[in-house]
């Protein structure tokens, strides 16, 4: 039989509880994969109007074990009254997802970690990115975890690595030979990872304006993106040594250069004139081991530009120029391209010979390209489901937050101006020039 289990979703009635994780729940819970869930209990301060609509309405069944408690993070009364919840689930596993702004996980730690000294039940504790605001706080805010909770028990999420793409980089690398055989510096040339997005600030604005790209995206999504496409083979495919590995290439990496950018309306859209956060960043770093030394590593995310796209492209060194000297052509660099936006596609461009009926002829570029087919529609399911099931290998151990936090801490809060780019535009005209002069350009 399932254990049983119930949920605690602290700031439950919030954006990211309403249209991401309850309607992943539910989706699970259809598909009959949540079957020791007993409870779903969304705790706020305030009961938003359309909160019942969004829980009930999803699955009536699902709607039935959805709960609301009135909470305040800051407050030990609540905890006091949640205490009484949790008297009335005995025997069952409790996980609280820290669905808060980031100010408040904090409190909330230090409170929940009070109140289940006093119960036996087992734990989990969920915690949203951003986790930290920069290495001294990402440390304080562990220390504060490991005085309550066990690291087996904290699962620290970043949602990307629940997407297909992400985890095929680890499948296509490790599970095949004619793969991981010239996955190295005698064979790439250089790798780029981009997250380009078309949206603005939108309604984060106050949020964004004191955290800006690099810690927005760089420090967690795109590092992590390098990490899965850097490290080394496991010792087993388990999660002590996938995270292990993923530390290992991380303290080796480190940013080299760096712009920032910020769009034009921006301080204005946030209520900041003046305001220096970036909401473009383009860096090159480099990975200083053995496997990649001299590969540029070249990451770039934006928002408000004409098209989103999230995407590594992996790129092969030239072919000896000798092969076709006489003909008048160079063929293209091999790429691999994993894409999670706008499709979940894994795409190789290589060369071939064109239909010409010649044999001598210049090669030209040809693509295979694969659509990851997923049973979820999102990547917090996969998340979810991971948690329930205890899996912690797509979550973010305490050493590795910190070492993400290590590589990007000397290019936080710099106080220059960033350069502005006119809004829509595919990409900003210094992000170019950056890749330009490395003698390179960007593949989008
Ligand atoms: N939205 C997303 O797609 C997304 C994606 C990735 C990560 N995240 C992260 O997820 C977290 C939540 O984001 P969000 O977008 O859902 O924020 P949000 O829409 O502002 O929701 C915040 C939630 O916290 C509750 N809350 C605020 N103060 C509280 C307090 N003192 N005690 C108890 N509850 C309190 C709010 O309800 P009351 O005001 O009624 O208390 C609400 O339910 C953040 O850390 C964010 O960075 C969000």
């Amino acid at each position: 039989m399932s254990k049983s289990f119930s949920l605690f979703i602290l700031g439950g009635t919030g954006d990211l509880a309403r249209k991401k994780l309850l309607p992943s729940l539910s989706r699970l819970f259809k598909k009959g994969y949540l079957q020791g869930l007993d409870k779903v209990y969304s705790l706020a301060r305030s009961k938003r109007e359309d909160w019942e609509k969004v829980a009930c309405e999803l699955d009536e069944g699902f709607g039935k074990l959805c709960h609301f408690i009135p909470f305040d993070a800051k407050d030990w009364n609540s905890y006091a009254e949640l205490g009484k919840v949790v008297e009335k689930l005995k025997g069952q596993e409790l996980i609280f997802f820290l669905a808060l702004g980031p100010d408040l996980f904090g409190d909330a730690i230090l409170n929940l970690g009070r109140l289940l000294r006093n119960f036996t039940n087992p734990r989990k504790v969920v915690i949203e990115k951003p986790f930290g605001y920069d290495l001294e706080s990402a440390k304080r805010l562990n220390s504060l975890l490991e005085r309550y909770f066990i690291e087996q028990e904290i699962y620290r999420i970043d949602h990307f690595l629940g997407k297909d793409t992400v985890q095929n980089i680890f499948s296509l690398r490790f599970s095949n030979l004619i793969f991981e055989g010239i996955w190295n510096n005698h064979y790439i040339d250089h790798v780029q990872i981009v997250a380009l997005e078309k949206v603005g600030v939108g309604s984060r604005g106050v949020f964004y304006d004191r955290v800006g790209a690099i810690r927005d995206m760089l420090q967690n999504h795109m590092l992590e993106m390098l990490a899965f496409t850097a490290m080394e083979v496991p010792a087993r495919m388990e999660e002590k040594f996938i995270r292990d590995e993923k530390v290992k290439v991380l303290k080796n990496t480190s940013i080299v250069k760096l712009i920032r950018g910020q769009y034009e309306g921006y301080g204005q859209e946030v209520g900041r004139e003046g305001s220096k956060t970036e909401t473009f960043v383009c860096a090159k770093l480099l990975v200083e081991n053995f496997r990649w030394h001299g590969v540029s590593f070249y990451l770039m995310t934006g928002k408000a530009l004409k098209e989103k796209l999230t995407q590594i492209t992996v790129v092969f060194k030239s072919v000896p120029e000798g092969f076709t000297s006489l003909l008048d052509c160079k063929p293209k660099q091999n790429k691999i391209v994993f894409q999670t936006a706008p499709e979940s596609k894994l795409q190789i461009a290589f060369e071939l010979r064109p239909p010409t009926g010649r044999f001598i002829a210049c090669p030209v570029e040809t693509f295979m390209e694969y659509k990851f087919p997923s049973e979820f529609e999102e990547a917090y399911e996969v998340l979810l489901l991971d948690i329930v099931e205890g899996d912690q290998s797509l979550f973010i151990r305490g050493d590795e937050v910190e070492a993400l936090w290590e590589v990007v801490e000397p290019y936080l809060d710099r106080q220059e101006e960033p350069f502005m780019y006119p809004q829509g535009i595919p990409l900003p005209e210094p992000a170019r020039e950056f890749i330009r002069q490395e003698g390179r350009e960007w593949l989008l």
